[in-house]
């Protein structure tokens, strides 16, 4: 479960990006991915079209519809992939056992060159959501071989 606050700019990406690698490589049965917003402000509405134009320019098609995070995500998921540490905060403040706590990580965790935040490219300009394409890609990269890992595929 990937987590960020509108779930229609990074969260829908990274959703997108590794259910692009998990089809590449023939595990849709393996692995169940989803993404939700610490908010509500945007549910119902498709992803935000500039992030959907970066996207589409490197071969992913965003297909979500925005959510907001609920009790329920929390317990059916097995990681809880936040975007920023306001969305990290916010995560475990909707959790209610040191089980549920352990499962909210930061994404950029996985990321082989940085850590931290996902800037949020909501205000900026095109720039900005071409380096969450790539903050993005690479670290989805990382985190489906660690999923294979923990799955005992090579
Ligand atoms: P996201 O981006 O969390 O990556 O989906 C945002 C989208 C909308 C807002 C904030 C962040 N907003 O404040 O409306």
């Amino acid at each position: 479960m990937f987590i960020c606050t509108g779930n229609i700019c990074r969260s829908p990406l990274a959703h997108a990006v590794l259910n692009h690698l998990i089809k590449q490589e023939g595990l849709t049965d393996r692995v169940e991915v989803e993404s939700s917003g610490t908010s509500a402000y945007h549910v119902g509405e498709s992803a935000d079209s500039r992030m959907r134009q970066t996207a589409l320019s490197h071969g992913v098609d965003i297909k979500n519809y925005s959510k907001k995070l609920t009790r329920g995500f929390i317990e059916e998921y097995d990681l809880l992939l936040t975007m920023d540490s306001s969305n990290y905060r916010d995560t475990l403040s909707l959790c209610r056992t040191p089980e549920e706590k352990n499962k909210v990580i930061m994404f950029r965790e996985f990321d082989p060159e940085g850590y931290g935040d996902v800037p949020d490219p909501w205000y900026g300009g095109m720039d900005g959501f071409e380096e969450v394409w790539e903050i993005t890609w690479r670290t989805c990269n990382v985190l489906f071989d660690k999923i294979k890992k923990d799955l005992n595929i090579y």
